[in-house]
């Protein structure tokens, strides 16, 4: 038997929760923060419209029609289409993003863990900035901490999926989703008093077009080359587009998988738009309410990924009742988390039930040991992490056209999963969508629409997001750049 979704609220819930997570409230920010604000944040918001929605469309229709794991639906709708099953590689590479991401999602999410236990006991009360860094730096530089709360969390998310659908995943979201929504309204209230939430509006949405399209380092200083001129990048696009397909859970068949569970009878186009808007005033409300903060005391709206682990505990520590909301926000934070990681994990084990008839239980055992093992590459190359005196720096210094950045193997994964694969996916399941099924396959996913809705996707799916996606990654390999 088929699992459903108990009612389209649940669904909405699921998706959401699979939507919102790490990449709106921690993320989110500090890439704005890192490509300069204004353009950043425009360009991703171009990106959610001309292509998140239509993919994010594409991938329900499919999973609705196909009902199975992206694998297998891939299959048996290439089968349908006529086309070669080979479009099943599809489902497998989702598979591979999905581990990959689940494996540094996890070690960030359990330092979220950490992070409600330490704001609970209060001991981000009246810190200083250096506090808060050194209490950043007594986690990440010991490892064994970070594997302790990196295996709960994958302990956890295991739990949740080996109880089944509609067992774990519905009943937590339900709760879940609603509450964050509120605590992050109380906490934009803060920030609006906070003394800096203007210089956070301008900084969010004036456009500083260099800030976004000339290479920066660190400090936030301009690289320039042997003439003494700017450098052009094109890596803050991409970073924009790939997070929009992040931010949405796009590309590597989550949704997909979601929309397997769903009934015949719902407006796919009505469900699309909430997820999407839902999801992305959270990532707009998470920037109102920590940017303000960074300004107002003074630090580096550009810190990087621990934006999050250091602004925050700041203002917590100087709010009344800061130890409390700090606390709960960190706690919604890992439930955001936690629903995310659920779909990140739920295509593969889907697989393992229905072509390799392991039981649900098993087949999340054994996912998720795989992705903790991977996860052990990101706990090693978090910044500061030492053994006795030696200093792991996985990757090290990465020579570019545009200077030298150091990147670790945490970026490294970060930015292939989700600023190549995912982009590929989304492209794929467009091509797919929009030119090798059949229009009436199509279009019979589409009835209780408007009708205009059909061919505004239509068009979208077979042109413009195909063409977006491709343009920005011919830039990336540097054939076409102007
Ligand atoms: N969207 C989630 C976030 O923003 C992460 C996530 C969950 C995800 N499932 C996904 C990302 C599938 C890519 C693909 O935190």
């Amino acid at each position: 038997m088929k699992h459903e979704w108990s009612s389209r609220l649940t669904f909405i819930l699921a998706a959401v929760g699979s939507a919102v997570g790490l990449g709106n409230i921690w993320k989110f920010p500090y890439i704005t923060g890192e490509y300069g604000g204004g353009v950043f944040i425009f360009a991703y918001l171009i990106c959610i419209c001309l292509i998140g929605l239509p993919i994010m469309l594409s991938e329900i229709a499919l999973g609705r029609r196909g009902k199975q794991s992206p694998v297998n639906t891939m299959l048996q709708l290439s089968q349908e289409a006529g086309a070669p099953t080979a479009w099943s590689l599809l489902g497998w590479s989702g598979m591979a993003a999905g581990c990959l991401i689940l494996s540094y999602y996890s070690v960030i999410a359990g330092e979220v863990m950490a992070y409600s236990f330490r704001a609970s006991s209060g001991i981000f009360n009246h810190q200083t900035v250096d506090g808060v860094k050194g209490i950043l730096t007594s986690l990440e530089s010991e490892p064994e901490k970070l594997l302790a709360w990196h295996t709960l969390f994958m302990a956890l998310t295991i739990l949740s999926v080996a109880r089944g659908v509609k067992g774990g995943i519905e009943k937590t979201v339900s709760f879940l989703m609603p509450a964050l929504f509120v605590l992050l309204l109380l906490l934009v209230g803060f920030a609006m008093n906070s003394g800096g939430f203007e210089q956070a509006i301008d900084f969010m949405f004036t456009p500083d077009i260099d800030k976004f399209f000339y290479a920066r380092n660190e400090m936030g200083e301009y690289l320039m080359d042997a003439e003494n001129e700017k450098i052009f990048t094109w890596v803050p696009m991409m970073v924009a587009m790939g997070h929009a397909f992040f931010t949405l859970s796009l590309g590597m068949g989550a949704i997909m998988m979601y929309g397997s569970y769903l009934n015949r009878h719902v407006s796919i186009g009505q469900m699309t738009l909430i997820i999407v808007v839902l999801d992305t005033v959270v990532a707009l409300l998470a920037g109102l309410a920590i940017f303000p903060l960074v300004f107002a005391n003074g630090l580096n709206p550009a810190a990087g990924p621990g934006l999050i682990f250091e602004t925050l505990p700041l203002a917590f520590g100087s709010m009344a009742g800061g130890t409390f909301i700090g606390t709960l926000f960190f706690v919604l934070l890992f439930f955001a988390a936690l629903s995310s990681a659920i779909s990140l994990i739920e295509p593969t084990v889907a697989w393992l039930i229905e072509s390799k008839g392991i039981r649900r239980i098993k087949a999340t055992v054994m996912t998720g040991v795989a992705v903790w093992f991977i996860g052990l590459a990101t706990i090693f190359s978090m910044k500061g992490v030492t053994f006795g005196d030696i200093i792991i720096d996985v990757v090290g210094d990465v020579e570019l056209e545009a200077g030298i950045f150091k990147y670790n193997l945490f970026q490294v994964i970060d930015f292939f999963t989700a600023s190549i694969m995912l982009p590929l996916g989304g492209f794929f399941i467009a091509i797919f969508a929009g030119w090798i099924m059949h229009r009436d396959s199509t279009e019979r996913e589409f009835s209780f629409q408007n009708r205009y809705v059909y061919p505004a996707w239509y068009i979208m799916v077979r042109y413009v997001s195909p063409f977006l996606v491709f343009m920005v990654f011919l830039n990336i390999i540097g054939i076409f750049n102007f």
